[in-house]
Order: structure tokens, then sequence, then C-alpha cells
């Protein structure tokens, strides 16, 4: 069945690959992020580029984020599924990272979300239908250097999801959240150094990464099923029972990696 897709993060990477992975199966997609130059780049590479819609939006604005559900809602009189997947990466430490760096991250990867959500759970729960997906990170399991705030921001997002899950266990609405491993994208370079600058290089693993349209084939196929949380990662998934076996182990291997 055609359904209307509201996207976040849509001009590159993962959201991207998304927006292509949707309408190109068929949907009408809402695609959201502050580039306009992205966004028509995005739709161009479409097979439907006529059911994709832009809409740019700073998603870390919170207070502008009713007056967006309000809007998008309105274009093709509902949303059948939302997924939240714009976001900001990080490397800093913790010493040196100035706390309104660390709020900006929250504020897009933590706040903008659950706002978002607030605001369209209401106009889902009348129309009696609705799926909400986030996008989280394998970053949420475990600590790392420099990324002390991205992750943060990840786990909270993971448990708030998985709160809201059980809150709705009865309700038509349904709520995932992905976490994705290493992907190939430019989330290391638009990424903030401590100061708040973008870091604007790239990590050589990030390159190694798994390809976006792989992964937003896979969510697409996930998003169809009725289980909550799914992790999509290449060889650094094992880190995962890593962690819970023998953190020592793994954070011996970490250090080698990234030995300065
Ligand atoms: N790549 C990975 O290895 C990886 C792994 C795990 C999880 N993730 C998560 O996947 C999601 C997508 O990341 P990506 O890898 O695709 O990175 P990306 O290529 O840097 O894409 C980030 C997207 O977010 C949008 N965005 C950034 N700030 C925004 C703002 N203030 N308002 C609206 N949109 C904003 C960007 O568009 P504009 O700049 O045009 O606004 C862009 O479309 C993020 O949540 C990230 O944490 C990525």
């Amino acid at each position: 069945m055609k359904q209307v897709v509201w996207i976040t993060g849509a001009s590159s990477g993962i959201g991207a690959a998304l927006v292509r992975q949707y309408c190109n199966s068929g949907h009408y997609v809402i695609a959201t992020a502050r580039s306009k130059e992205g966004l028509e780049k995005v739709i161009s590479s479409c097979l439907h580029p006529e059911n994709v819609k832009i809409s740019i939006a700073d998603l870390e604005k919170l207070d502008q984020l009713q007056q967006l559900v309000n809007n998008l809602w309105e274009i093709h009189k509902g949303i059948d599924t939302v997924i939240l997947n714009a976001g900001i990466g990080q490397w800093g430490s913790v010493q040196d990272t100035k706390i309104e760096v660390e709020n900006k991250i929250f504020n897009l990867n933590f706040w903008s979300p659950i706002q978002t959500i607030k605001f369209l759970l209401p106009k889902m729960q009348k129309k009696g239908f609705g799926r909400i997906i986030c996008i989280g990170s394998i970053s949420s399991e475990f600590g790392q250097r420099n990324l002390a705030a991205y992750s943060a921001s990840k786990s909270a997002l993971k448990i708030y999801m998985e709160s809201l899950k059980e809150e709705l266990y009865k309700s038509p609405i349904k709520v995932q959240i992905i976490s994705p491993g290493i992907i190939n994208t430019k989330i290391m370079s638009s990424a903030l150094n401590a100061m708040g600058k973008r870091l604007n290089k790239v990590r050589k693993n990030q390159e190694k990464g798994m390809n976006p349209e792989k992964l937003a084939q896979k969510i697409y196929r996930f998003s169809k099923t009725r289980r909550f949380h799914k992790f999509f990662t290449g060889i650094e998934g094992l880190a995962l029972p890593l962690h819970r076996i023998s953190p020592k182990i793994l954070y011996f291997l970490l250090r080698r990696r990234y030995a300065d």
C-alpha cells in the first residue's frame, strides 16, 4: 500500500538513501533538511521525483517543530511513517568540549526527535495508524573516547523509545529504533569538534563502512516487521558481544586502534 513517509536528515547519507528507497518503492516522501541544494540533488536521483516533497527546516529549532509537523501533515492529510534520522556527529574529549557543543548535539540527536514525536503522536492516534522510526547508533551501547555526548544522546534516545514502545503496546502506533554500525557517509566530516566547528575530516574506517543504500534496503525491510530494535553493522558489530563478555579486551583493542 502506498504510504506517506516523512524522512529527516534527507539531504545526504542514510537519509538520502532512505528517500530513494521509499520513493522508488512507490511511496510518497517528504524530505526534510536544511540544504535545499542537497535535497534537490537527492530528489533528482529518484525514479519518481514527482512523489517527493522538499521541506527545508532546521530541526534544532525546537520551537518551530509544532508548526513544521502541522504543515507537513497537511500536505497529504496525514503521515503514515516518520523516520527521524537527522543527526550530528562529534569528535572531542569531555575536557575540551564546550557544554554548548554538547547541548547542540543533544538538541538535534535527542530533543528534536522527541519533540517531533510529541507533536505527531496525537495526530497519528486520531488517524488510528502510524509508524515512528528513529535512527540510533551502535554507539549507544558502549562509551568511546571523543564521542561522549554523541553516544549519550543515542543511548538516551534508545531508552526513551523503548519506554514509548511500552506505552503504545496496545495502540495502532508502532515504534522502532535502528542502530547502525559504521556507514559510509559524511557524518564524521560534518561532525562537531570540541569548539563546535565542523571537523571536515574523513576518517578511513568511515569509508570502509556499509553502503548507505544497502542500509536503506535493510531499514525498509525491517520497517515492515513488528520488531522494536535492530542493529545493522559490519565487523564492528563484534564490539557488542565483546563489551558484554569482556569489556577489558574491547577497550584494549579500541585503545590500540585509536592510539594517538
Ligand atoms: N554514518 C554512520 O556511521 C552512522 C552510524 C550510526 C548512526 N548514524 C546516524 O544516522 C543518521 C544520519 O547520519 P548520516 O551518517 O547519514 O550523516 P550525514 O550524511 O551527515 O547526514 C546528516 C543529515 O542530517 C541533516 N541535518 C544535520 N543538522 C540538521 C539540522 N539542524 N536540521 C535539519 N537537518 C539536519 C543533514 O542535512 P543538512 O546539513 O542539509 O541540514 C543531513 O541530511 C544520524 O542520526 C547519525 O547519528 C550514522
